[in-house]
C-alpha cells in the first residue's frame, strides 16, 4: 500500500489507535499506542507500553505508522521530533522529511574521543553522564566503550552485552546485534579489544565494516568514544582521527603532568585538532579555572599547541555512590552537583558542535574510521618514546 502524504496525517483524530513500526536497532514494535492530538510541532500520541515498560522512541527514530479509519488502513512515514518523559508523557510525530534533506542532515556525526593522560580521572564517569545529557537535550547518542580498563560502560550502567565490536570485526555479528540500550535511548556500543583490532583489518573486511557503521550513523546524531589512558600510539590516533577530542584531567599534580605529555604526543605527531580541557574533581570554580589557564598556557609556550577550556566538574561524592549502585549519577541524583556540572557541559559541547564548519564529504562515523585506518597504515606501529 502507498503511504500517505504528510498533510493526511492532520486528519487522524484525538483517541484514534495507531500502530508503530519504528526503523530502529533496539525498537522493532509494533506498538500500539493513541492519538492525542495535534500541535504546530506535529502529532502529539502516547507513549506506548510494552510488557509494562514505557517505549521511549528516542528523538529522529523513524517509525512506519499505521492507523485504521474509515477510509481502510492508511500509513504514513514519521519521526519522532519531541517527546516528553514527565507526569505527562507524550511523543511528538511529524512527517518524514524528503530523503534528499535527511541525507544530508543525518550523515554528519561528529565523534568525541574522551579522553585523559592518566587512568582512573572520570572519564568512564563522564562519557556515561554526558551521554545522558546530550540525550535529554535531544540528541541520539552512541557511546563506544574502548577502553578495556576498569570500570567500564557496560557495568556502570549495570547492562549485560552479549557481543562486541570484535564480534562484528570476526563477521559473526551484526552491528546492530551488539548494539546494547542505556537510559534515555543512549546506543552503547560494546568496544572489547574490537577498537584496536580495527587498525589491524585487511582492506576488504574494513570496507565491510564501514557499511555497517553507515547503518550506525542513521540512528545516531553524535559518538562519544571513551578512550584507553596513555600515551601509547593506538590512543594518540584515535584522538587525531575524532572531529573533537576532550582531555580529561583533575587538579592533582600526577594527573596534570600525564594529560601535558599526552598533549606533547600530539603535537609532536603533528595532531592539529583542537582539544578541549575538562577539570574533573575540582574543589572550587577557581580551582578548575587555575588548572585550565596553566595547561593552556604551558601548551601554547611550550609545545605551541591551542587548547580550550571547556569546564569543571565538582567534587562529588555522590559520584562514587552512583558508581556504586550501578546508576547514572544524573537519572538518579539530578541534584547533584557534579549533575548540574554535566547538563552544562553537555550545552556547551552542542555549542561547539554547531559552531563547527560543515564537515568535510568524508566526515562522520565512517569519515572517522577511514582516518584512523589511514594513520595506522600510516605509522610505524611503534609507541613513540
Ligand atoms: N566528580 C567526581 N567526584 C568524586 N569522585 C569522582 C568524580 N569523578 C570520578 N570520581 C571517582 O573516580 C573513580 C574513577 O572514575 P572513572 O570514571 O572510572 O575513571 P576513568 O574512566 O578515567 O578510569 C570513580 O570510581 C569515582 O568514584
Ligand atoms: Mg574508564
Amino acid at each position: 500500500m502507498q503511504a500517505n502524504g504528510p498533510s493526511e496525517l492532520s486528519r487522524l483524530q484525538p483517541g484514534q489507535t495507531v500502530l508503530l513500526r519504528p526503523e530502529s536497532p533496539i525498537y522493532r514494535g509494533p506498538y500500539e499506542s493513541t492519538v492525542l492530538g495535534h500541535e504546530e510541532a506535529g502529532m502529539r500520541i502516547a507513549v506506548p507500553i510494552e510488557e509494562g515498560k514505557l517505549v521511549l522512541l528516542p528523538v529522529g527514530t523513524a517509525v512506519l505508522l499505521e492507523a485504521l479509519t474509515a477510509e481502510g488502513e492508511q500509513r504514513f512515514h514519521v519521526r519522532v521530533c519531541s517527546r516528553r518523559t514527565g507526569g505527562e508523557r507524550y511523543l511528538v510525530l511529524e512527517p518524514e522529511e524528503p530523503v534528499s534533506k535527511i541525507a544530508t542532515t543525518q550523515l554528519q556525526v561528529p565523534v568525541w574521543a574522551i579522553t585523559s593522560g592518566k587512568g582512573g580521572v572520570g572519564k568512564t564517569t563522564a562519557v556515561v553522564n554526558l551521554a545522558i545529557a546530550l540525550a535529554e537535550l535531544g540528541r541520539r547518542v552512541c557511546v563506544i566503550d574502548g577502553d578495556l580498563g576498569t570500570a567500564n560502560i557496560d557495568v556502570m550502567l549495570n547492562l549485560a552485552p552479549q557481543y562486541t565490536l570484535t564480534d562484528v570485526i570476526a563477521g559473526r555479528r551484526h552491528i546492530l546485534e551488539v548494539l546494547v540500550e542505556g537510559p534515555r535511548g543512549i546506543i552503547v556500543l560494546p568496544g572489547g579489544s574490537g577498537l584496536q583490532e580495527l587498525t589491524e583489518l585487511k582492506e576488504e573486511s574494513f570496507a565491510h565494516l564501514i557499511g555497517q557503521f553507515q547503518v550506525l550513523e542513521r540512528y545516531t546524531d553524535l559518538v562519544l568514544i571513551d578512550t584507553a589512558s596513555g600515551l601509547s600510539r593506538s590512543v594518540t590516533n584515535f584522538i587525531a582521527a575524532a572531529d573533537e577530542a576532550v582531555l580529561i584531567t583533575t587538579p592533582e599534580p600526577p594527573a596534570i603532568t600525564d594529560a601535558y605529555a599526552l598533549v606533547k604526543v600530539l603535537a609532536r605527531a603533528g595532531c592539529v585538532l583542537p582539544i578541549k580541557l575538562l577539570v574533573n574533581r575540582v574543589q572550587a570554580q577557581r580551582e578548575g579555572q587555575d588548572v585550565t589557564d596553566k595547561m593552556i598556557f604551558a601548551a601554547k609556550r611550550f609545545l605551541q599547541y591551542e587548547l580550550h577550556g571547556l569546564g569543571y566538574i565538582s567534587e562529588d561524592e555522590y559520584v562514587g555512590r552512583a558508581i556504586r549502585e550501578q546508576v547514572p549519577l544524573i537519572l538518579e541524583y539530578p541534584q547533584a552537583r557534579a549533575s548540574q556540572d554535566f547538563r552544562d557541559i553537555a550545552r556547551r559541547m552542542l555549542g561547539i558542535e554547531q559552531a563547527r564548519p560543515q564537515p568535510e564529504k568524508d566526515g562522520g562515523a565512517r569519515g572517522f574510521l577511514r582516518r584512523l585506518r589511514s594513520l595506522f597504515v600510516g605509522s610505524s606501529g611503534k609507541d613513540p618514546d
